[in-house]
């Protein structure tokens, strides 16, 4: 009734293809968040498949969560909490992203450990005037550094360069303290397609790995990626209606003619937006508009004249290239982003992985 197809052969191809377009930079998939919603483990098999380079994730639980699983691939996570097992961590050879005096402080000195700066986005990360705490703690305690590394905020062009400056800034202050470093890294997916000169020597790749477009202001055009999740339904009712008839809570929606009224049970229980507002899905080839508020468990479809019947597929987005709509135009409609659709579907949805 409610189906979430993701595409396990779409997701190998688009970090082969990240691959080279990033070389000669590695590439970290980043799989937090049950990998943007499409599924952690299922997503970890397969880019095993392929080698990859690095898995990230934020939570060390999410880290062990895959070590458990028996997923060999190198794994980083970065927002670490003043109770988390860092000593666990370093056994299960998790790499950390550091962002706090107090967390250097306890972490294992033999630990994988990534120093994060924050350049500019308010968020973790040590700030420059901090660094000098860092070294001194880096030096007392004899740590190796595997990796420093920050986070672009995707403002403005000037502020991206500024965030770079800033990073360059604390390389050089590390350098100058003597403290070696093999991975320094940057850029997420917007960055990392918009500045090569911002790669250093890894590029963290979340949302251009399922396929999915990181910029709201431009089309994705420099590579070309497979979106991997597809989102279906099917139609459960049918009725005509005449002009005047409310639709769903609130009446949004009034039929300004008579029509007939589709029913699909996907809901924001699903991770249906309730405020979308003129999202449209496919249903025999043709795109028709969702009708009045989204409810918990369903929404409904203005059919008018379109053939349909009980039973139909109705697609709530997938990929572009095939007339469907997408992600992106789901967000839009609901003030929200391809991110947070992608990363909330689910509820009672079935899950059908493809490409083994
Ligand atoms: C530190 C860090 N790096 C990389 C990413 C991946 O971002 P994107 O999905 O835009 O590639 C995220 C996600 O928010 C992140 O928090």
């Amino acid at each position: 009734m409610r189906e979430i197809q993701i595409d396990l052969a779409a997701i190998r191809g688009n970090y082969l293809t990240l691959k080279k377009t990033f070389a000669p930079a590695k590439v970290m998939a980043v799989i937090k968040a049950n990998a943007y919603g499409h599924g952690m483990h299922e997503i970890a098999a397969a880019l095993e498949q392929v080698s990859v380079d690095q898995l990230g994730v934020a939570d060390l639980t999410e880290a062990l969560e895959l070590r458990s699983a028996g997923v060999r691939a190198p794994i980083m996570c970065w927002l670490l909490g003043p109770a988390d097992d860092l000593q666990l961590a370093k056994e299960s050879g998790i790499a950390l992203g550091i962002s706090t005096l107090s967390n250097l402080a306890r972490v294992p000195s033999d630990a994988l450990i990534h120093i994060k700066i924050d350049t500019g986005l308010g968020r973790n990360g040590f700030m420059l005037d901090q660094l000098p705490a860092v070294i001194e703690i880096v030096k007392d305690r004899k740590l190796t550094i595997a990796g420093v590394f920050s986070h672009i905020a995707n403002t403005s062009e000037a502020e991206d360069w500024e965030q770079n400056s800033k990073f360059q800034e604390a390389l050089a202050l590390l350098d100058a303290a003597g403290i070696e470093v093999e991975t320094r890294h940057l850029a997420a997916s917007a960055a990392a397609l918009s500045y090569s000169e911002m790669h250093y020597d890894m590029v963290r790749c979340g949302l251009i790995v399922y396929g999915l477009n990181p910029f709201d202001d431009r089309q994705l055009d420099q590579v070309s990626l497979s979106p991997a999740m597809r989102v279906s339904a099917e139609i459960i009712n049918i009725k005509q209606v005449a002009k005047g008839q409310g639709v769903s809570y609130g009446y949004r929606f009034v039929t300004q003619e008579p029509t007939r009224l589709g029913l699909v049970p996907f809901g924001y229980a699903e991770g249906m937006p309730r405020v979308s507002v003129g999202a449209k899905v496919l249903i025999n080839g043709k795109l028709l508009p969702v009708v009045g508020s989204i409810a918990m468990d369903q929404f409904v479809i203005d059919l008018g004249s379109t053939a349909a019947e009980i039973g139909d597929e109705v697609v709530i987005f997938g990929n572009a290239a095939a007339g469907e709509p997408t992600a992106e135009q789901l967000g839009e409609s609901s003030g929200s982003i391809n991110y947070e659709i992608v990363t909330r579907i689910g509820g009672r949805a079935n899950r059908v992985y493809l490409g083994q």
